[in-house]
């Protein structure tokens, strides 16, 4: 769908649908309150009516949206309310539709002109490669969305285009994680780098396994021994030798499917874990949409990409795993690869010499037992880029929550016979993953994401269907976009 904006009265126009918001317990437009019965309509939030004109108004159709309140409006809830219209547009099979851009005071125009456009583009996102006989009602595509506003501002294009390049970013990160494990190996999301680098000119170099054993990437080959899909090591770089710039590295997990390996998990949900690489899936559509903005940062994007199978060439419980930076892991558990496969990553970012690292996850079942599906678990070694991390979450709507890493966590991964040990039990297990990883950082300022309560839905939300929400890469854009104040 494209979106486009015209400046007028929305009320004059001639459009198939026109989506008009509206706030609670606010009088409509009178040729609208015209339309409504009494007490049928009051403006609460993602609330929806059809209203049929019939020349009492040019449009064919007109929407009603709710915006709930006028003061608790915020991006995000503009974000939900226009995904809701949007899929209500779809379903009423219109070619293209309008919808008005309501201002309110704490909300600017390019920040509600993105966040309807994500809103609606996000709304109507589905996954549908894999069906072959889709019916009509399933493939009607809206051609058009026309942003209107009365107020004639450069900032309302400028947040239609942020807002579309962010949405396709999102949904590449959806379309990755929620393909198949069989489709989307480690050699597939090289490839998907490749091209995306072609795409943005970002600079991308994958490594494959004689790399990888060259290079004494013990971690990433470990996990990687046991299945016939050879790992791959991702690096994209943003922004190479500008200098002046802030250099953040973005380290994704991309195990593209986790067995457990040889201390396997139970059948039930198993399929969910192809989507055990939503952490790379975020690395990936948020480098795209840094491309695609140019934003003035210098950017590493790094992907450990594994697959974690039983085998009899599998790691077992009890290996002593020698990683890049040489400091060992003795394997309690091959379930806890992630952080196996992230420790050289985590390794290898410090030699950007980086001014943040922020890693994404899906990496303990521990996190979505502690917050659910509404947060992302967030630990950190610097309070001023978790700072960053945090505020970035609340104007995204992808919200994230600190989680501490004291020093008695340290002591819980320390091994008896190696340096650290990759399992610590049931007890605070996504804090202890965390510390874990805080070895392989050194002294660098690092954020670490677990996305593994948020990196999918089993129902659908305003914006995301079931499956794949493509967290984190909204949270990545709007950190990078505000650290570097680009409006
Ligand atoms: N990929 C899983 C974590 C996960 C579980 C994500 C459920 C989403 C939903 C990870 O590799 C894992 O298996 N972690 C173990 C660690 C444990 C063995 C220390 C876990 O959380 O149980
Ligand atoms: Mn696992
Ligand atoms: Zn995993």
């Amino acid at each position: 769908m494209n979106v486009t904006v015209a400046y007028g009265d929305a009320l004059r126009l001639e459009t198939p649908l026109l989506a008009l918001t509206t706030w609670e317990d606010e009088s409509l437009p009178a040729q609208v309150a015209a339309l409504v019965e009494d007490g049928d309509w009051n403006g609460k939030f993602k609330q929806l009516l059809l209203l049929y004109p019939r020349g009492g108004l040019p449009a064919r159709r007109v929407l009603l949206v709710g915006l709930g309140k006028r003061g608790a409006i915020t991006a995000n809830r503009l974000r939900e309310a226009a995904a809701v219209a949007a899929r209500r547009a779809r379903e009423l099979k219109v070619e293209r539709y309008c919808a008005d851009l309501p201002t309110a005071e704490g909300l600017a125009l390019a920040d509600a002109a993105q966040a309807l456009t994500e809103g609606a583009l996000l709304g109507l996102y589905r996954f549908q490669h894999y069906k072959t006989n889709l019916g009509s009602d399933d493939q009607h595509a809206i051609a058009e969305l026309s942003l209107v506003s009365s107020i004639n501002d450069d900032a309302i294009q400028r947040g239609v285009a942020i807002g579309e390049v962010v949405a396709r970013g999102v949904a590449l990160a959806r379309d990755l994680a929620n393909g198949p494990g069989n489709d989307i190996t480690p050699t597939v999301l090289g490839a998907e780098a490749q091209v995306l680098g072609e795409r943005t000119g970002i600079q991308v170099t994958v490594l494959g396994p004689e790399e990888l054993k060259q290079q004494g990437f013990g971690g990433i080959l470990g996990v990687a021994q046991g299945s016939h899909q050879p790992p791959r090591f991702i690096i994209m770089e943003h922004g190479a030798g500008t200098t002046g710039v802030p250099t953040v590295c973005l380290v994704g997990k991309g195990i593209t499917f986790d067995t457990g390996g040889i201390s396997i998990k139970p059948a039930e949900s198993m399929d969910n874990m192809k989507m055990d690489m939503g952490g790379a899936a975020a690395v990936l559509g948020a480098m795209q949409i840094i491309g695609e903005l140019n934003l003035p940062l210098h950017v590493v994007g790094l992907i450990s990409a594994a697959e974690n199978m039983p085998s009899g060439t599998a790691y077992r419980p009890g290996d002593i795993i020698k990683t890049l930076s040489g400091k060992t892991i003795e394997v309690l558990n091959t379930d806890a690869e992630g952080r196996i496969v992230l420790a050289d990553a985590l390794f290898y970012a410090q030699r950007y010499n980086p001014d943040g690292i922020i890693d994404l996850a899906t990496l303990t079942g521990a996190i979505a037992v502690a917050l659910g599906p509404h947060a992302i678990g967030v630990m950190s070694n610097n309070d001023g880029l978790c700072e960053r991390v945090l505020r970035a979450g609340e104007t995204s709507g992808e919200q994230a929550w600190r989680m501490p890493l004291w020093e008695p966590y340290q002591e819980m991964v320390k091994s008896d016979i190696a340096d650290v040990k990759n399992a610590a039990g049931r007890y605070g297990g996504a804090i202890t993953a965390a510390a874990f990883l805080s070895n392989f950082v050194g002294d660098y300022p690092w954020v670490h994401m677990d996305i593994a309560g948020t990196a999918w839905v089993d129902k659908p939300t305003a914006y995301a269907p079931k499956g794949a929400t493509g967290i984190g890469v909204r949270l990545l854009v709007q950190a990078l976009r505000d650290w570097v104040g680009e409006r």
